[in-house]
């Protein structure tokens, strides 16, 4: 089947179970799939076992039928690309510059020649600059560079490589409301026109919502729901895995728009906390 499916993986920190057994898929090509699910869940681990990071303990993992190899960074990394949580700091390059070093990782393992950028390559990467709106940034040094304005130059290096499985984890958490929105579109745009697997860490529920067309809710290393976002993010679930009352309701567009009433009772909060009732 056409798509990244997941076969029964599960991963271990130490001896502590952190991902249980997860089977999904597929997440299909062309299609954009929302990691959901609170703090701790196991949302960065399964991005990272699925990059090659992390060592799986148990399971499989295949794309478009064919297993790719677990924990084979090397073997992965032309096809997969993971953008961390957390971007470097210091860096001294030019958003131009780290821009073509990225397009240039991808190029090396394909056994291309190395050597001065051709003016093609600088020109497409002067387009991807331009895509994410960030084309003015392209002389600035990165070590100056905002949080928000690093994010978008770690999306540019991410696209840039041409990825077959492209992994964000929190791409949009220091973007503002505009960039947000733009990063999304042009997520959306980037995942169909070159069949991507694009899969997505995201907090904000109403983002899922209105720009993927999955969700996959994980709660204490577990899916708990995986399917449409309509299907997935529903005033139960939320209660279940976040512990809030929530409405979801139509906005004047037709979207669904998720609601936060306030928090769910104390049981239900010590219940998701795993605390033991006295
Ligand atoms: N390198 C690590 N070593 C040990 N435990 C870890 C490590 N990374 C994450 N964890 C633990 O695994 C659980 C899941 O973490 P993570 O996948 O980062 O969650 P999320 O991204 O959903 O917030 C948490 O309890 C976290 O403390
Ligand atoms: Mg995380």
């Amino acid at each position: 089947m056409s798509g990244l499916n997941i076969h029964d993986l599960s991963v271990n920190y130490g001896k502590r179970p952190v991902l249980v057994s997860l089977d999904a898929g597929p997440l299909p090509r062309g299609q954009i799939t929302a990691l959901l699910g609170p703090n701790g869940s196991g949302k960065s681990t399964l991005l990272r076992t699925l990059a090659g990071l992390t060592k799986a303990s148990n399971g499989s993992l295949s794309l478009d039928g064919e297993m790719l190899a677990l924990s084979a960074v090397s073997a992965r990394s032309h096809s997969v690309v993971y953008l961390p949580q957390a971007l470097p700091a210091g860096v001294r390059l030019q958003v131009l510059e780290s821009v073509l070093v990225a397009a240039r990782a991808t190029r090396d393992g394909a056994q291309q020649p190395r050597g001065k950028p051709h003016s093609s390559e600088i020109e497409h990467a002067h387009a991807v600059l331009q895509r994410l709106g960030i084309e003015a940034l392209a002389a600035r040094s990165l070590d100056e560079l905002s949080g928000g304005q690093r994010q978008l130059v770690g999306i540019a290096q991410a696209l840039i490589r041409d990825p077959q499985v492209l992994l964000l984890d929190e791409p949009l958490s220091a973007l503002d409301l505009n960039h947000q929105f733009h990063v999304m579109q042009v997520l959306r745009e980037v995942t169909r026109e070159r069949g991507i697997v694009t899969v997505v860490v995201l907090h904000d529920i109403n983002v899922a919502m209105r720009a993927c067309d999955r969700a996959m809710l994980l709660h204490d290393g577990r899916i708990v729901h995986f399917g449409p976002p309509p299907q997935v993010v529903t005033a139960a679930s939320l209660a279940q895995v976040f512990g809030v009352l929530a409405r979801i309701e139509p906005c004047s567009r037709g979207h669904h728009q998720v609601l936060i009433d306030g928090l769910a009772d104390r049981t239900g909060i010590a219940n998701r906390m795993g605390a033991v009732s006295p």
